[in-house]
């Protein structure tokens, strides 16, 4: 559709519009609520390099790992944040945006997870917090984003039911030195995802592959998650907005077949429920119940079940899975339908898998706030003549699933904003620097950051506040 047909459509709209409800003319504009909040993310073990952080975290021990990260690499440099972020705010407000999404490495504020602060930490991020305010830009702060401090890994970890008193701790500490400045939290990053990659499947720090370290590390972070939750309340009181970032992602039987029905329903149990069903209804899903049960201690359900303000939503993909006995809970990926075009690194392309993740939140979960905190795709990105990257690909996946979050919005679910995963090409985890998901482009050898025709778009629509203006 080009621009003139785009207008008569839309006035074509307005004048059906003013015969129906007046927000249908705003929907069929393309516009976006009013006040809806147009960001972007990052974290920080994946920009900020290593300078001035004192103690390793378990991503510094599993990159020395042969053979852990795609191509040898590890997150001693990164985008070199810690000393550039300037530079990164001057990206996001020249976009426009007005609301960054990072997370504190605890062990640049506890070199040892415990006890004793690195004044440096604190001082970085306080900068940072200084810098995206003074730019009109509100700081999303994520206070843990899978860089545990090597020094509790030790300890047991995740695994480990003291770590979430020491969580809490560090999470008193952040907020009591940015709180006059922050009322924006998140307790975590994707625990689903931190405990099946990191502690089931051994694809992710710190590496474990067992099915019972997998159950102890979702709950130990829903603990953590509910006891953030009152150390930041402590503090900011209910004048702060909290929540977590969950990764939610439809999973579905792989080639439908009937016998990979239950391995979708467990896959969906532990990826998408057992973090997400805890802090919002008070219970594990009922497939895990009875291993996760085992875990309880005392209130554990009521302690995780502190009230929130927000979910935030990271959504990529759906999931495919198939019945395998040798799987991690009895499945495993399976075969991806055909007819879904896939990103660089071959995940499914399936915008209508966000909106049945909001509809969901909407009709099980009583239609909490929610915010996309994190949407994007990788794709080769490689530079034209100039060193632009002309990065087609990512804008019709944002625009796809922007307009997905239209639909949804359009079906009464509660979204307030959406945050570009990611502003900088930064380490992909185990995919190191193949795996660029920037909305700019960082030149490997140089640190150069280079606007892609994404991020100009991106900063279109969030100017204007509308799909495609
Ligand atoms: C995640 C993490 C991000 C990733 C992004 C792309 O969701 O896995 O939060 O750190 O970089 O999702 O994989």
């Amino acid at each position: 559709m080009d621009r003139r047909q785009l207008i008569r459509s839309v006035a074509a709209a307005a004048t059906v519009a003013v015969a129906t409800r007046p927000e249908a003319s705003a929907a069929e504009e393309g516009r976006f609520p009013a006040g809806f909040l147009w960001g972007t993310a990052g974290s920080a073990y994946q920009v900020e390099g290593r300078t001035d952080r004192s103690s390793d975290c378990i991503w510094d021990t599993f990159c020395r790992r042969p053979g852990k990260i795609k191509d040898g690499s590890n997150g001693d440099v990164a985008c070199d944040s810690y000393r550039r972020y300037a530079e990164d705010v001057a990206l996001i407000k020249g976009a426009g945006l007005k609301a960054y999404r990072f997370s504190v490495s605890w062990p640049r504020v506890q070199p040892a997870g415990a006890g004793q602060a690195d004044p440096r930490g604190l001082d970085y991020y306080s900068r940072l917090v200084d810098a995206l305010r003074k730019a009109g830009i509100e700081p999303w702060v994520c206070l843990y984003h899978w860089d545990l401090p090597q020094e509790l890994q030790d300890r047991g970890g995740w695994t480990e039911r003291a770590t979430p008193e020491r969580y809490a701790e560090y999470a008193g500490l952040v907020a009591k030195k940015l709180g006059d400045r922050v009322t924006r939290w998140l307790t975590l990053n994707e625990p689903s995802v931190h405990a099946i990659l990191g502690h089931g499947l051994g694809q992710h720090a710190p590496g474990l592959q067992s099915r019972a370290a997998t159950m102890a590390a979702l709950h130990h972070q829903n603990l953590a998650h509910g006891d953030g939750v009152a150390a930041l309340r402590a503090v900011g009181g209910r004048k702060w907005r909290i929540g977590a970032a969950l990764s939610l992602q439809p999973a579905r039987p792989a080639d439908g077949a009937a016998d990979n029905v239950p391995a979708a329903q467990i896959w969906d149990a532990l990826w998408n429920r057992a973090s997400l069903d805890p802090p919002l209804l008070g219970t594990y899903p009922a497939i895990l119940a009875a291993e996760l049960e085992k875990l309880l201690k005392g209130d554990d359900l009521a302690r995780i079940r502190q009230p929130i303000d927000f979910v935030g939503v990271n959504y990529y993909n759906p999931m495919y899975q198939k019945r395998d006995p040798a799987g991690l809970v009895g499945s495993n990926w399976g075969a991806v339908p055909d007819r879904l075009k896939r990103t660089g690194l071959g995940w499914p392309i399936d915008p209508d898998g966000l909106v049945e993740v909001l509809a969901d939140l909407r009709d099980r979960y009583g239609n909490p706030p929610l915010y996309i905190t994190e949407n994007g795709a990788c794709f080769p990105d490689a530079p034209g003549p100039g060193g632009r990257v002309d990065d087609q690909g990512r804008i019709a996946f944002l625009r796809n699933h922007l307009a997905a979050c239209r639909r949804a919005l359009a079906q009464k679910a509660n979204l307030q904003g959406y945050f570009a995963w990611t502003l900088l090409d930064n380490f992909e985890w185990a995919e190191g620097y193949t795996a660029p998901f920037g909305l700019a482009r960082v030149d490997r050898r140089t640190l150069k950051r280079s606007p892609k025709a994404s991020y100009e778009w991106f900063a279109r629509m969030a100017r204007s506040n509308k799909l495609d203006p």
